[in-house]
């Protein structure tokens, strides 16, 4: 749980994020990091639009029967289109980052079932993107983030007519996990993209990732979750943050996506955490 001081300077926080909330991202421009590409490519004022973002996947022909999917053409490639309201006045989560982006191309790409029969929980979901990714791969999803940001995300949730797999909840990091007796206390994947930016939530994002993914015990085999961060490197003051996490997880880089090359070139890695036994 957070300790008093930490809650007293992120209410204080907050109510300066309320004012501006992507304050934290331009503040790194006082560090003498090349801060170019800090806040992504997107028109400066972005209220209520819509955009549409499609990841190209595979599926098997049982795959499309059972989807009611039609792919465009005979033998072109399937694709899981995803239209997505944005709005930057909720909250820095209001639109698509870049991480968000890569990490659904990543699960996209792995095929229409592979989430099926899976429990999926993603953290600081945002506008939902990628856990609207994962409900349509067949997941029964859940996205959560801040107060502020469940009304895009209930919106997208219905625009992409995924209402009955993907829910939406209020999940603040370091505060008890939600208690709905069908919310996934230990899920199958934990999702997680471009949630390295704040510094006060560092400790509090791997207090929920630690509750979230149970100890592995030598006498019990609990199955792990696999879990599936996405973080652009920003500022010298991320290593805070894993060296928080290096207390709780260990990480390997996710090799097996082709776009690997690519997007580290713009300073993005796919880690697959994995849980320390004590
Ligand atoms: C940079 S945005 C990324 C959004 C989305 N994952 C994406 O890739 O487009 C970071 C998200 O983390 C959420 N977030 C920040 N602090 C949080 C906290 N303490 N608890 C829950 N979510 C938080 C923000 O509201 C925001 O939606």
């Amino acid at each position: 749980m957070a300790d008093v001081q930490t809650c007293t300077l992120l209410s204080e926080e907050e109510k300066l994020d309320a004012l501006d909330p992507l304050r934290h991202l331009r503040a790194a421009a006082d560090d003498t990091e090349d801060v170019s590409d800090i806040v992504p490519a997107q028109r400066p004022s972005i209220l209520n639009q819509t955009v549409e973002l499609a990841f190209s996947t595979v599926s098997t022909s049982a795959d499309r029967i059972e989807n009611n999917h039609v792919p465009e053409e005979r033998g072109s490639e399937d694709r899981v289109v995803i239209k997505l309201m944005v709005d930057a006045s909720p909250g820095c989560g209001g639109v698509a980052w870049p991480a968000g982006e890569v990490l659904s191309r990543y699960i996209a790409r792995r095929g229409l079932s592979s989430m099926k029969r899976k429990t999926v929980l993603e953290l600081g979901s945002g506008t939902g993107l990628v856990g609207l990714v994962a409900g349509k791969l067949g997941g029964d999803v859940w996205i959560t983030d801040q107060a502020p940001l469940l009304d895009i995300m209930r919106r997208n949730v219905i625009m992409n007519d995924l209402s009955e797999r993907v829910r939406v909840a209020e999940l603040d990091w370091g505060t008890p996990i939600p208690f709905f007796s069908d919310f996934p206390r230990h899920p199958d994947v934990i999702l997680a993209a471009d949630c390295v930016y704040f510094e006060p939530a560092f400790p509090l994002l791997v207090q929920t990732l630690a509750e979230l993914v149970p100890v592995p015990s030598l006498s019990v085999t609990d199955a792990q979750p696999e879990v599936l961060f996405c973080y652009k490197k920003r500022r010298k003051a991320d290593k805070r943050f894993f060296a928080l996490l290096k207390k709780e997880f260990s990480w390997t880089e996710v090799a097996d996506d082709p776009d690997h090359e690519v997007y580290t070139r713009e300073a993005i890695s796919l880690l697959r955490l994995i849980r320390r036994s004590r």
